[in-house]
């Protein structure tokens, strides 16, 4: 990703219903372009919220962190490749005036899963976008939660699972802003770096330890910003979500 397209803002669905998604989505208007939708949502609503998603021309993160046998692994990114439509219907569906149709961009799964897990995961995702005609939604491998606690070593454990998850083939991380500047000098400009964790100044840190603010992760080189229950749990999400996007441009125009 070129440094002029890094520090997205992605907000996380970690809502129960599909209503409460749809609602926070329609607040959020044209703000947000990309959402994650992780296990709470998707085991209330399936696929559905992640169709709904596409056909508001929104892009969707699916962080369901898969962590299993490597054929078992395989196939559900196969599965998660086949969410997206075909790249000629999409075409169409842009040309009508004011319609766009979103894609699955990023799917997750645990680098601890192994490099063999990892490897076919990779292969059978760009063969299935090949064969179906589909955008292939960018691989990512999560290395340590970011509600894991900072041990002494952890930037090792980070980049250790980094360097594998781009061994066997995987577009990028997950990893702390914490951890981001030094992944992105070893592992190069286009090895993709999602943050979660992100807390705006004075925000609760909830449960999450390796926090960072908006304008420290994009300083650190992150593409991706996460960020969950400071906006979709604000009193005023929409208000939330301004804020925190106006302090990712204001770090991002600093940039040297
Ligand atoms: O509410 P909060 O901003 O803490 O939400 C962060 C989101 O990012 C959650 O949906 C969580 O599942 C996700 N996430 C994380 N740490 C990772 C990967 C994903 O917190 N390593």
């Amino acid at each position: 990703m070129t440094e002029k397209n890094r520090g997205q803002l992605i907000v996380a669905l970690d809502v129960d219903t599909f209503e409460e998604a749809r609602q926070i989505v329609a607040t959020l208007t044209d703000k947000v372009h990309i959402y994650k939708v992780g296990s709470q949502l998707f085991t209330a609503c399936g696929p559905a919220i992640v169709r709904h998603l596409q056909a508001l021309g929104k892009n969707v993160f699916l962080d369901l962190k898969f962590h299993d046998i490597p054929n078992t692994v395989a196939q559900a990114v196969k599965n998660v490749v086949r969410l997206n439509i075909p790249v000629f219907e999409k075409n169409e569906q842009d040309k009508r005036p004011g319609a766009s149709f979103g894609a699955v961009i990023l799917c997750t799964l645990h680098t601890s899963g192994g490099q063999e897990m990892l490897s076919l995961a990779a292969q059978i995702a760009t063969k299935e976008a090949e064969a179906a005609q589909v955008m292939k939604p960018k691989l990512v491998g999560v290395t340590v939660l970011t509600s894991e606690a900072n041990k002494a070593n952890i930037r090792d454990i980070v980049f250790q699972r980094a360097q594998e998850a781009q061994a066997s083939g995987l577009d990028g991380i997950v990893a702390s802003g914490q951890e981001a500047s030094f992944i992105r000098q070893k592992l190069g400009e286009d090895f993709i770096i999602i943050t979660p964790g992100i807390r705006p100044p004075g925000s609760a840190v909830g449960d999450q330890t390796r926090v960072t603010t908006p304008s420290e992760a994009v300083q650190n080189g992150s593409d991706f910003l996460v960020v969950g229950r400071p906006v979709v749990k604000a009193e005023n999400p929409s208000l939330a979500a301004e804020s925190i996007l106006q302090e990712i441009k204001q770090a991002k125009d600093s940039r040297p």
